[in-house]
Protein backbone atom coordinates (compact mmCIF):
# COMPACT_ATOMS: atom_id res chain seq x y z
CA UNK A 1 0.00 0.00 0.00
CA UNK A 2 1.27 3.58 -0.78
CA UNK A 3 1.79 6.12 2.01
CA UNK A 4 -0.09 8.37 1.82
CA UNK A 5 0.53 11.89 2.31
CA UNK A 6 -1.74 15.05 3.48
CA UNK A 7 -0.88 18.45 1.60
CA UNK A 8 -2.32 22.01 2.00
CA UNK A 9 -3.79 23.48 -0.80
CA UNK A 10 -2.92 26.65 0.30
CA UNK A 11 0.64 28.68 0.25
CA UNK A 12 2.34 26.05 1.43
CA UNK A 13 1.48 23.90 -1.94
CA UNK A 14 3.71 25.53 -4.20
CA UNK A 15 7.29 24.90 -1.91
CA UNK A 16 5.46 21.04 -1.45
CA UNK A 17 5.37 20.41 -4.79
CA UNK A 18 8.67 21.86 -5.21
CA UNK A 19 10.43 20.00 -2.53
CA UNK A 20 9.07 16.81 -3.62
CA UNK A 21 10.14 17.34 -7.11
CA UNK A 22 13.72 18.04 -6.05
CA UNK A 23 13.86 14.90 -3.61
CA UNK A 24 12.44 12.79 -6.85
CA UNK A 25 9.60 12.02 -5.34
CA UNK A 26 6.30 11.75 -7.67
CA UNK A 27 4.21 14.48 -7.95
CA UNK A 28 0.06 14.37 -9.06
CA UNK A 29 0.53 16.60 -12.47
CA UNK A 30 -2.45 19.25 -12.13
CA UNK A 31 -5.01 16.46 -11.72
CA UNK A 32 -7.76 19.30 -11.69
CA UNK A 33 -10.11 19.44 -9.09
CA UNK A 34 -9.34 15.80 -7.95
CA UNK A 35 -8.43 15.72 -4.01
CA UNK A 36 -7.24 12.52 -3.07
CA UNK A 37 -4.38 11.72 -6.36
CA UNK A 38 -1.73 8.57 -6.68
CA UNK A 39 1.81 9.66 -7.92
CA UNK A 40 4.65 6.72 -8.17
CA UNK A 41 4.91 5.42 -4.61
CA UNK A 42 2.35 7.71 -3.28
CA UNK A 43 -0.98 8.68 -2.62
CA UNK A 44 -1.19 12.57 -2.17
CA UNK A 45 -4.62 14.22 -0.22
CA UNK A 46 -5.08 17.58 -0.82
CA UNK A 47 -6.93 19.77 1.79
CA UNK A 48 -7.46 22.87 3.94
CA UNK A 49 -4.38 23.70 5.45
CA UNK A 50 -5.87 23.54 9.01
CA UNK A 51 -7.00 20.11 8.14
CA UNK A 52 -3.94 18.29 8.00
CA UNK A 53 -2.54 17.68 10.71
CA UNK A 54 -6.44 16.41 11.60
CA UNK A 55 -5.86 13.78 8.85
CA UNK A 56 -2.52 12.86 9.76
CA UNK A 57 -3.19 12.64 13.79
CA UNK A 58 -5.97 10.39 12.57
CA UNK A 59 -3.69 7.94 10.68
CA UNK A 60 -5.97 8.71 7.54
CA UNK A 61 -2.41 9.88 5.97
CA UNK A 62 0.80 9.01 6.92
CA UNK A 63 2.35 11.84 6.78
CA UNK A 64 1.98 15.49 6.01
CA UNK A 65 2.84 19.02 5.71
CA UNK A 66 1.39 21.81 7.53
CA UNK A 67 2.49 24.88 9.15
CA UNK A 68 4.18 25.38 12.90
CA UNK A 69 1.32 27.91 12.91
CA UNK A 70 -1.17 25.45 12.01
CA UNK A 71 0.31 22.85 14.01
CA UNK A 72 0.71 25.39 17.34
CA UNK A 73 -3.16 26.79 16.79
CA UNK A 74 -4.37 22.59 16.06
CA UNK A 75 -2.15 20.66 18.74
CA UNK A 76 -2.53 18.01 17.14
CA UNK A 77 -0.71 14.55 18.49
CA UNK A 78 1.79 14.38 15.81
CA UNK A 79 5.13 13.52 15.30
CA UNK A 80 7.39 16.78 13.57
CA UNK A 81 10.30 15.33 12.56
CA UNK A 82 11.57 17.79 9.72
CA UNK A 83 11.72 21.70 9.17
CA UNK A 84 11.26 21.63 5.93
CA UNK A 85 12.75 25.27 5.60
CA UNK A 86 10.11 26.95 3.48
CA UNK A 87 6.60 28.70 3.68
CA UNK A 88 8.75 31.26 6.82
CA UNK A 89 6.20 33.47 8.50
CA UNK A 90 5.06 35.15 11.62
CA UNK A 91 1.85 34.90 13.51
CA UNK A 92 1.75 38.44 15.10
CA UNK A 93 -0.60 41.23 16.28
CA UNK A 94 -1.53 44.16 14.44
CA UNK A 95 -3.58 47.06 15.17
CA UNK A 96 -3.91 50.26 13.30
CA UNK A 97 -1.02 52.08 12.21
CA UNK A 98 -0.76 55.33 13.98
CA UNK A 99 -2.58 55.00 16.74
CA UNK A 100 -0.45 52.90 19.83
CA UNK A 101 -2.03 49.54 20.75
CA UNK A 102 -2.92 50.47 24.49
CA UNK A 103 -5.73 47.73 25.39
CA UNK A 104 -7.75 48.99 28.10
CA UNK A 105 -8.06 46.48 31.20
CA UNK A 106 -11.31 47.86 32.46
CA UNK A 107 -12.48 47.26 28.94
CA UNK A 108 -12.89 43.88 27.18
CA UNK A 109 -10.26 43.78 24.10
CA UNK A 110 -11.26 42.20 20.84
CA UNK A 111 -9.50 39.81 18.58
CA UNK A 112 -10.14 38.71 15.33
CA UNK A 113 -7.97 35.71 14.39
CA UNK A 114 -8.11 32.56 12.78
CA UNK A 115 -5.75 31.33 14.96
CA UNK A 116 -8.11 31.66 18.35
CA UNK A 117 -6.28 28.78 20.55
CA UNK A 118 -3.05 30.88 19.40
CA UNK A 119 -4.66 34.42 20.45
CA UNK A 120 -6.47 33.51 23.29
CA UNK A 121 -3.22 32.35 25.00
CA UNK A 122 -1.07 34.94 24.04
CA UNK A 123 -3.31 37.20 25.47
CA UNK A 124 -3.63 35.28 28.51
CA UNK A 125 0.27 35.44 29.31
CA UNK A 126 0.14 38.65 29.34
CA UNK A 127 -2.54 38.82 31.89
CA UNK A 128 -5.02 40.37 29.49
CA UNK A 129 -8.69 39.07 29.08
CA UNK A 130 -9.84 39.25 25.73
CA UNK A 131 -12.99 38.09 23.08
CA UNK A 132 -11.71 36.43 20.52
CA UNK A 133 -13.86 36.74 17.20
CA UNK A 134 -13.04 33.62 14.90
CA UNK A 135 -12.56 34.67 11.56
CA UNK A 136 -11.93 32.08 8.37
CA UNK A 137 -9.93 35.02 6.66
CA UNK A 138 -9.99 38.28 5.13
CA UNK A 139 -9.13 39.17 9.18
CA UNK A 140 -7.11 42.07 7.80
CA UNK A 141 -10.30 44.04 7.47
CA UNK A 142 -11.94 43.50 11.11
CA UNK A 143 -10.40 46.41 12.77
CA UNK A 144 -11.55 49.24 10.57
CA UNK A 145 -15.14 48.21 10.01
CA UNK A 146 -15.38 48.08 13.98
CA UNK A 147 -15.25 44.14 14.55
CA UNK A 148 -12.19 43.64 16.60
CA UNK A 149 -9.66 46.57 18.22
CA UNK A 150 -6.48 44.07 17.22
CA UNK A 151 -5.69 41.12 14.83
CA UNK A 152 -3.80 38.26 15.18
CA UNK A 153 -2.43 36.64 11.81
CA UNK A 154 -0.19 35.64 9.55
CA UNK A 155 2.53 38.06 8.04
CA UNK A 156 4.49 36.96 5.35
CA UNK A 157 5.84 40.41 3.52
CA UNK A 158 4.05 42.60 5.59
CA UNK A 159 2.15 43.75 2.62
CA UNK A 160 -1.43 42.63 3.45
CA UNK A 161 -0.78 44.57 6.56
CA UNK A 162 0.32 48.30 4.89
CA UNK A 163 -2.10 47.80 2.05
CA UNK A 164 -5.04 47.57 5.24
CA UNK A 165 -3.48 49.94 7.65
CA UNK A 166 -2.38 47.76 10.10
CA UNK A 167 0.82 47.95 11.97
CA UNK A 168 2.64 44.76 14.11
CA UNK A 169 2.31 45.16 17.64
CA UNK A 170 4.34 41.91 18.58
CA UNK A 171 5.47 38.78 17.48
CA UNK A 172 2.76 35.57 18.61
CA UNK A 173 5.34 32.51 17.02
CA UNK A 174 7.64 31.91 14.66
CA UNK A 175 6.23 29.37 11.64
CA UNK A 176 7.87 27.34 8.76
CA UNK A 177 6.70 24.36 6.96
CA UNK A 178 7.42 20.98 8.90
CA UNK A 179 6.58 17.53 7.79
CA UNK A 180 4.82 15.69 10.39
CA UNK A 181 3.84 12.10 10.52
CA UNK A 182 1.37 9.95 12.28
CA UNK A 183 2.91 8.19 15.59
CA UNK A 184 1.44 4.72 14.17
CA UNK A 185 3.00 4.70 10.96
CA UNK A 186 6.43 6.02 12.24
CA UNK A 187 6.72 2.83 13.51
CA UNK A 188 4.16 0.32 11.62
CA UNK A 189 5.97 1.86 8.02
CA UNK A 190 8.97 2.72 9.53
CA UNK A 191 11.48 2.36 6.59
CA UNK A 192 9.03 3.98 3.94
CA UNK A 193 8.52 6.76 6.05
CA UNK A 194 12.06 6.99 7.47
CA UNK A 195 13.10 6.79 3.12
CA UNK A 196 10.52 9.80 2.74
CA UNK A 197 12.33 11.81 5.68
CA UNK A 198 15.51 11.34 4.46
CA UNK A 199 14.74 11.92 0.04
CA UNK A 200 12.71 15.30 2.32
CA UNK A 201 15.93 16.46 4.39
CA UNK A 202 18.55 15.80 1.62
CA UNK A 203 16.20 17.86 -0.92
CA UNK A 204 15.51 20.86 1.87
CA UNK A 205 19.13 21.46 2.48
C1 LIG B 1 -2.34 35.12 4.62
C2 LIG B 1 -2.57 35.96 5.85
C3 LIG B 1 -2.47 37.35 5.33
C4 LIG B 1 -1.48 37.24 4.21
C5 LIG B 1 -0.13 37.73 4.66
O1 LIG B 1 -3.55 35.03 3.93
O2 LIG B 1 -3.81 35.67 6.45
O3 LIG B 1 -3.72 37.80 4.86
O4 LIG B 1 -1.38 35.86 3.87
O5 LIG B 1 0.81 37.77 3.62
P1 LIG B 1 1.68 39.06 3.33
O6 LIG B 1 2.29 39.53 4.61
O7 LIG B 1 2.71 38.58 2.34
O8 LIG B 1 0.79 40.11 2.73
P2 LIG B 1 -3.89 33.91 2.88
O9 LIG B 1 -3.46 34.33 1.52
O10 LIG B 1 -3.34 32.60 3.34
O11 LIG B 1 -5.47 33.94 2.88
P3 LIG B 1 -6.57 34.08 4.05
O12 LIG B 1 -7.05 35.47 4.00
O13 LIG B 1 -7.58 33.07 3.63
O14 LIG B 1 -5.92 33.76 5.35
Amino acid sequence: MSLTIALSKGKLLAGSEALFRRAGLAFPNGEGRKLVVAAGELRFLFVKDMDVPTYVEYGVADCGVAGKDVLLETGADVLEPLDLGFGRCRVVVASPAGRAFAPDRAATTRVASKYAKLAAAHFLERGLGVEVVRLAGSVEIATGLGLADCIVDVVETGRTLAENDLAEVETVAESSARLIVNRASFHARRAEVQGLVAKLQDASR
